[in-house]
């Protein structure tokens, strides 16, 4: 069942297409956006609510690369395995991460602060190789300056733990 502050998003996105439908994608980011994934039963009921097939909404969810249709966690890496970071770095950076954090593609750390998913070009070849972890872009990576970066958002967390404590 979906939430009155999710239908009013959805209701708000719907407003900006001729058809509910054209607004699937969008609903299922919002989805995702109040609950970290878009769970089967909260598949249906984006379906339910847009009068469309859970099959059609599926075949949308995870053609999508930034609709997870599983948990992940509260940081998700997306590292690009397109030709220019392959050739740039690619595989010394993946290693790197599954050397820090313990995790291959596909995996959450069992602390639930990483996700390592793939994606493809990121758009910024000239700086490659690159990934971007949530909606932050980081380019120009070296063995180094990755483990840097994941650091500073292990960092963040410890700050936000503090807080919260
Ligand atoms: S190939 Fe990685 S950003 Fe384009």
């Amino acid at each position: 069942m979906l939430s009155t502050e999710e239908t009013h998003e959805i209701d708000l996105e719907i407003k900006k297409f001729p058809y509910k439908q054209s607004a699937c994608l969008e609903a299922l980011a919002i989805v995702q956006h109040h609950r970290g994934y878009v769970s089967n039963e909260a598949l249906k009921a984006v379906a339910q609510y847009l009068e469309m097939s859970e099959t059609e909404l599926d075949g949308i969810g995870t053609f999508y690369n930034l609709i997870y249709r599983k948990p992940v966690g509260e940081n998700v890496i997306r590292i690009c395995d397109s030709v220019s970071c392959w050739i740039l770095g690619y595989e010394k950076i993946k290693a790197k991460i599954k050397n820090e954090l313990g995790i291959d593609l596909g995996q959450t750390t069992p602390d639930n602060r990483f996700t390592l998913l793939p994606t493809q070009c990121l758009g910024t070849c000239d700086h490659a190789p690159a990934l971007m972890i949530g909606d932050d872009l980081h380019r120009d990576l070296d063995e180094n300056n990755v483990v840097q970066i994941l650091k500073s958002y292990q960092e963040k967390r410890v700050v936000k733990d503090t807080i919260d404590g």
